[in-house]
């Protein structure tokens, strides 16, 4: 074995080189280079292909261990056997540590070497294979991390996939918000999934629809909704994800922005600590909100921005309404009387158009105002009919996120106000008050009179007209009475 390996000696004496040299070619077949100091055989090693090097410690130029040095960072193979006159333990760690695979201690007994050189070449095998199992183990390694991210990103692609498909299929925006909610537990198999509406004004967050894995764990009402978390996503317009709350409930919180304004948010909730949402669930559900945003508003680019997003606003009216079966198509009835009184009153297309859009919307901000006061079936106390009384500032403030209805949301915020100025929120008087909020006063009073509520049956329309007369010049304005009462005479206003 060993046959025609090639050894390079090297050692400042030529009579220990020359040694060698006669024995190692002589009784085996070995070729033996030599080389009188480490730069030397340094040049030789990397000329040639060596096999092995036996090397003196001190030597001039270059001595025995910045040559092993070199060796190694040549090529790190390639075993250094050194020889020394002063063995010692010191030496022999720090020669080691820097890659030496062997000692011989002089003088040198030359049949040593021929066993030692079997002992390094049978160690230099074994560390060429190991070095080429780690090569291919680090190779295995890579080509697993490779087809697990290969493995995430195909995913990544087919949930986008999912979510473009699906909110390719909405028709309106009520299926655009349980898409929303329905996609968004589906990706992140959470327990409950919400689209809310928050805004300045309100005290708890309004849930227009939701889904949950167990459908009775849900209820419409805020109190399962952290409403700090929702205000401060609706305040600073960024997406939360909260890792675990007090309440062991992990939620990532994204709002939803029509022209960057935040005009409600996906709330997604994991609950009882079962696991925490991930990076990868904020990134989706992020892109998932992101892209419904853009739905709403690239059909409003495409159709009309303003019916578009008046449907958006009155599929809320409606959620509101069918809390209430009382007032149920309030709002559309109060618009139809409120347009035939402008009209009477000779209001122009611009301002009828404006009427369309706030008649229908002026209870919006009830959205805000909780179940329990809004159906409370009997009368409210001073405290629950000031909460009552905050929903034209809270829907003035929901219809102010869309910066081109600035008209319509002053109309919104004072059709409570009364002309002679004991209405509500400003307490505004005569003409302080917007003339077409002037108008949805009485219509909005002539509806309510002439409905069913929950505290009393609906009044005959005479009734309800003659009170109505009776406070012109108070509550209402006398101009708008008297056109109102004449189309009443005419029979155009009918309950
Ligand atoms: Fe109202």
């Amino acid at each position: 074995m060993n046959e025609d390996l090639k050894i390079l000696v090297v050692d400042d004496e030529e009579i220990i080189l020359n040694i060698f040299k006669e024995y190692l070619e002589s009784t085996h077949n070995y070729k033996v280079l030599t080389a009188t100091d480490g730069l030397e055989a340094l040049e030789i090693i990397k000329s040639q292909k060596i096999d092995c090097c036996f090397t003196d410690l001190s030597m001039p130029n270059l001595d025995g261990l910045e040559l092993v040095e070199k060796v190694r960072h040549h090529d790190n193979t390639i075993p250094v056997v050194v020889m020394t006159g002063y063995p010692s333990m010191d030496k022999a760690i720090t020669t080691l540590k820097n890659g030496v695979v062997d000692f011989l201690t002089k003088p040198i007994k030359m049949d040593q070497l021929p066993p030692t050189i079997d002992k390094v070449m049978r160690e230099r095998s074994q560390f060429i294979e190991n070095v080429l199992l780690k090569e291919e183990a680090e190779k295995n390694q890579k080509l697993l991390k490779i087809n697990k991210e290969l493995q995430e990103k195909i995913e990544e692609v087919e949930t986008m996939n999912l979510i473009l498909q699906q909110l390719d299929q909405v028709a309106s925006s009520r299926d655009l918000f349980a898409t929303l909610v329905t996609l968004s537990r589906n990706i992140t198999t959470c327990d409950e999934s919400y689209f809310c509406i928050m805004s300045q004004d309100m005290t708890d967050p309004a849930i227009i629809t939701s889904r949950a894995r167990d459908p009775s764990t849900t209820t419409e009402s805020a109190e399962c909704l952290d409403k700090y978390v929702i205000k401060e996503v609706v305040d600073s317009g960024i997406p939360f994800l909260i890792k675990q709350n007090d309440a062991q409930d992990s939620i990532i919180a994204i709002p939803l922005k029509i022209r960057s304004n935040v005009f409600g948010v996906l709330a997604s909730i994991i609950r009882d600590g079962k696991r925490q949402f991930t990076e990868k669930e904020l990134y989706f559900l992020n892109f998932l909100a992101e892209k419904a945003s853009f739905l709403i508003e690239n059909l409003a680019l495409y159709e009309n921005i303003y019916e578009n997003l008046f449907s958006t606003l009155y599929a809320f009216v409606e959620t509101i309404e069918a809390r209430d079966p009382y007032t149920k198509q309030h709002s559309t009835r109060v618009t139809s009387y409120a347009v035939l009184i402008a009209k009477a009153l000779g209001c122009s297309q611009e301002e009828i158009d404006a009427l369309q859009v706030s008649g229908n919307l002026h209870d919006i901000g009830k959205i805000g105002i909780p179940d329990n006061i809004l159906l409370k079936p009997s009368s409210l106390t001073d405290g629950e009919y000031e909460i009552i009384k905050k929903h034209p500032s809270i829907g003035s403030s929901i219809i102010g996120h869309f910066n081109m209805w600035s008209n319509e949301k002053n109309i919104i915020k004072h059709h409570h106000e009364r002309w002679d100025g004991k209405g509500y929120p400003d307490r505004l008087s005569g003409e302080e008050i917007p003339f077409l909020s002037r108008i949805l006063s009485v219509a909005d009073v002539f509806d309510a009179l002439t409905s069913d509520r929950s505290y009393r049956k609906r009044l005959q329309d005479d009734i309800a007209v003659r009170m109505i007369t009776e406070n012109a010049g108070e509550q209402f304005e006398k101009k708008i009475v008297d056109a109102f009462f004449t189309l009443f005479k005419q029979g155009k206003i009918l309950s």
